[in-house]
């Protein structure tokens, strides 16, 4: 048999900023033309939103944004971290809105890391300390410094190892149990579907500032959240990547410590931008319930993204909530250094921003479909953003539900 040449099939998705920028909506609309969605990093630290047609609201952790389309296979993969008691709470709390979960939706990878209580006692204790970071008390830090330090424990070695899985608390060992029916090798069978042909959607979790290597280090997660770590966490070609849309939230927010050149510190225009608390879309962390920092659009950080993660098409989320800022649209175009971002934390700490500002609207625009019903001042600040990032943007929210958005 000729198998077909593997070449562009693998969509990916990423958050250009610092987390929260609607990958999940993203995914869940995408899921629609893939065969397979993947989650390739991050575990329970992330907290994905997808709101269905009948508005029912999924806040998903590790459970992939492709849950809810029948038909649609989800991989949970080797470059991921698992938890196995969140993940069986997480199946009961999806089952109780009306989605599921089985082994012929769901495939886990054999190598996942396990998160253990002594990785989340280890977090909990850092940030109680000095040396808090604003993680999400998940473990991630610990259970990828047992990973490299080559003393971790993945999914396949206590499936097999009875020993092993004795070893551990009780609860543990039951969720266990009930995962390994949903056990694979998931890189051979992620290669075997490229090769028949099959469509792969790969789902990012958290965003480019908090990546491992290239974001503010040492305020970052543990795990690669770039296109890099898409063939590392999945085990696929580079080849075998395509298009790979960048996430950005109009409203831009961060969640936990670092430096945020564009930040916003007045109150009254930060509660107006959050929105009210309990609002599917209002701006408190979906995992950790912590209210989110705010801050202006920050394009040297992007185009520093966007060139890394090698970003072939933008989607702007949020672009109703624009007009919560006020009659104008703050912009961060450049810094004062010149530079195009950077990677540490200590060096993003000395750049200033030089801000420019386009006038807003205040039309509703969550029901609008066509992009020439925007409000021309939308449209222009649209057409700036695609100028001053040099990609094309294909996806504008509107909304949070699947089908609140402008596609062009
Ligand atoms: P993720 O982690 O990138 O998947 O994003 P989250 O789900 O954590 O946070 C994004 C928030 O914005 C969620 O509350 C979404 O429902 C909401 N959201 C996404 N896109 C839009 C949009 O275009 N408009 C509005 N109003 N809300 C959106
Ligand atoms: P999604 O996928 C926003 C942040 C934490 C903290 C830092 C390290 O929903 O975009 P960790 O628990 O990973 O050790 O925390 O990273 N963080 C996120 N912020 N969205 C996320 O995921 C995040 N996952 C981690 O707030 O600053
Ligand atoms: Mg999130």
């Amino acid at each position: 048999m000729i198998s077909h040449k593997i070449t562009g099939q693998v969509t990916v998705v990423l958050g250009l900023q610092r987390g929260d920028e609607g990958k999940g909506r993203v995914v869940d609309e995408l899921a629609e033309t893939h065969d397979i969605v993947a989650r390739f990093n991050g575990g329970p630290n992330a907290g994905h939103t997808v709101v269905l047609p009948d508005n029912t609201e999924l806040d998903l952790h590790l459970v992939p944004s492709g849950i809810a389309h029948p038909g649609t296979m989800n991989v949970i993969g080797n470059g991921c971290f698992l938890d196995p008691v969140k993940l069986l709470a997480e199946f009961d709390h999806v089952a109780e809105k009306g989605v599921t979960v089985s082994p012929a939706m769901l495939k886990i990878s054999d190598s996942v890391h396990l998160i253990l209580p002594q990785h989340i006692q280890e977090d909990t204790d850092r940030e109680a300390g000095t040396g808090a970071q604003g993680s999400t008390k998940s473990g991630i830090a610990q259970v990828a410094r047992d990973k490299y330090y080559r003393t971790g424990l993945t999914l396949g070695d206590v499936v097999q190892d009875k020993q092993r899985l004795s070893a551990l608390p009780d609860s543990y060992q039951t969720a266990i149990q009930q995962l390994s029916a949903y056990l694979d090798d998931t890189t051979l069978y992620l290669n075997q579907a490229l090769r028949s042909g099959k469509k792969i959607l790969a789902e990012g979790a958290q965003g480019f500032l908090l990546d491992i290597d290239h974001g503010m280090y040492p305020y970052v997660t543990s795990s690669s959240t770039s296109t890099g770590g898409v063939v590392t966490g999945l085990g696929i070609p580079p080849q075998a990547i395509g298009e790979v849309f960048g996430v950005v939230k109009a409203t831009q927010s961060h969640v936990g410590d670092g430096v945020f050149v564009t930040e916003i510190t007045d109150k009254n225009l930060l509660n107006q931008l959050r929105g009210k608390q309990g609002d599917v879309d209002a701006e408190f962390g979906t995992t950790t319930g912590r209210a989110r920092r705010m801050g202006h659009l920050d394009l040297p950080q992007l185009r520093r993204a966007i060139d890394i993660c090698g970003v072939t098409q933008l989607v702007i989320t949020k672009v109703d909530c624009i007009p919560r800022y006020g009659n104008k649209i703050t912009i961060c175009e450049s810094y004062t250094s010149g530079l195009v971002a950077s990677a540490s934390a200590a060096s993003l700490e000395k750049e200033q921003p030089v801000y420019i500002e386009l006038p807003s609207w205040t039309d509703d625009i969550s029901t609008t479909r066509d992009y020439t019903n925007l409000p021309t001042n939308a449209q222009n600040y649209l057409t700036y953003l695609e100028t001053q990032l040099d990609t094309p943007i294909t996806r504008i929210g509107v909304g949070p539900n699947r089908e609140q958005v402008i596609k062009r």
